[in-house]
């Protein structure tokens, strides 16, 4: 029998069998049967709109046919989607249609660029209450950069300082990213995310009119929040430069940083792991002269963090702290983690024995034997880079709280 007939008979009686759906799907595609390709995807959607790799692969089937439009909107809805991966032919063909609005030329030459979208990135609206603990930096924030962005002529007229770039330290994991965007949000701000590390290659190959074309966006966009996130990673390749291209785009980097003064609107945030591997230059006065340290969650934001992970699923009552208490150095992604561990434990149990229960402290116990936190690694970079003196003073907030940690 033909792989053909084998799916088509599997698919006959086992018709929500998504995955042999997208395998008959990419079967008919390959036989440039593309219409029928295209209901396959389609019919595996409609149990699963999530499916990113559907998405693609219906784009292809409509490029295909020539329906370039619709292509380009599946595309871009399977970007925002988990899993996604990106379909290097899909994209030039897309830039061609010129179909999104923004792009960043990825690679050298520009006939056989990769295309990066920023706005795909957007995410969902997320403000400091979403954010769980860091009450006196949300205070900070609030002070120094919210107010005077939403009132800035009453901050003028006091000739308080209103700009400058914000840098965000902290081990992985434990909110940066989350914080930016709810800045954004607090400051009303259209958010524009850059991810360096994701697109290094994009910067390295990025002349300096498109690292230009980045912070027009933003300035036309205004009010807006420009969020480089893994600043280090443009540090490094500074440092590791050998092309005079790398260093060029770097500069033009600080350049653009040092305009800012005079770009009403336009605030300029930037996270990293790794605040001892970013440039210096980049921490100068007008530059990312705010730093701040984003700490790993105490107990009480840990419970605190359980409890909102948890507040909409069915759970038998149990401490929270208790378990907060257990789970030292766990980050708020590794608690994501171990919640979505345990829920995985206590449904497999469900499904099982076909009776259903809520979650309970018994499966978080499961889970914990075989999660461990992130950033241990973090920790003993940090405690070897705050160990000279000058590294103490410079990071005296990561040294304090080395002090006070837990061993592990
Ligand atoms: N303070 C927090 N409050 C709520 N959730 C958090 C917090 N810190 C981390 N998380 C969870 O962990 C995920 C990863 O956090 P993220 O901001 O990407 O970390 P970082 O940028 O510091 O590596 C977030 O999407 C969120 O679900
Ligand atoms: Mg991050």
């Amino acid at each position: 029998m033909s792989d053909r007939a084998i799916l088509e008979r599997g698919l006959l009686t086992e018709p929500g069998r998504t995955d042999l759906r997208l395998e008959y799907a990419e079967l008919l595609a390959a036989e440039g049967a593309y219409g029928d390709a295209l209901r396959q995807y389609d019919l595996a959607l409609e149990s699963d709109d999530s499916l990113a790799s559907a998405h693609v692969g219906a784009a292809r089937c409509l490029i295909a046919l020539r329906r370039t439009k619709e292509a380009a909107r599946r595309y871009t809805k399977a970007r925002r989607l988990p899993g996604f991966q990106p379909a290097a032919e899909l994209e030039e063909l897309l830039e061609e249609a010129n179909a999104r609005p923004f792009r960043v030329i990825h690679g050298r030459e520009k006939g056989t660029a990769d295309i990066v979208d920023i706005r795909a990135y957007l995410p969902p609206s997320i403000g400091f209450d979403d954010v769980v603990g860091m009450d006196a930096i949300k205070r900070t924030l609030r002070m120094q950069i919210v107010e005077p962005f939403l009132n800035p002529a009453l901050f003028r007229r006091y000739e308080k300082k209103v700009g400058g770039g914000v840098l965000l330290y902290g081990p992985p994991g434990c909110g940066k990213t989350l914080l930016a965007r709810a800045l954004a949000t607090e400051c009303r701000a259209e958010f524009i995310p850059v991810a360096i590390g994701d697109v290094l290659s994009v910067w390295l190959g990025m002349s300096e009119a498109n690292l230009a074309e980045l912070f027009v966006h933003a300035r036309a966009t205004a009010p807006s929040v420009l969020f480089f996130d893994e600043l280090d990673a443009l540090g490094c390749s500074r440092a590791k430069a050998s092309s005079e291209t790398a260093r060029t785009v770097v500069n033009e980097f600080l350049a653009q940083l040092d305009g800012f003064e005079s770009n009403d609107g336009v605030l300029v945030l930037a996270a990293t792991n790794m605040p001892w591997d970013v440039d210096p230059a980049m921490k100068r006065p007008g530059r990312f002269d705010r730093q701040i340290f984003v700490a790993p969650p105490d107990v009480n934001a840990r419970a605190k963090m359980l409890a909102m992970k948890l507040a909409d699923v069915p759970v038998e009552p149990f401490g929270y702290r208790e378990l907060a208490r257990r789970l030292p150095h766990y980050s708020g992604a590794d608690i994501d983690g171990l919640v979505d561990q345990a829920k995985e434990y206590a449904l497999d149990e469900m499904l099982q024995s076909g009776q259903e229960r809520p979650l309970g402290l018994r499966d978080f116990q499961r889970a914990l034997e075989h999660t461990e936190p992130s950033m241990l690694e973090w920790l003993d970079t940090a405690r070897e880079r705050v160990s000279s003196s000058s590294g103490e003073r410079r990071y005296k907030e990561v040294a304090d709280y080395l002090r006070d940690a837990q061993p592990y």
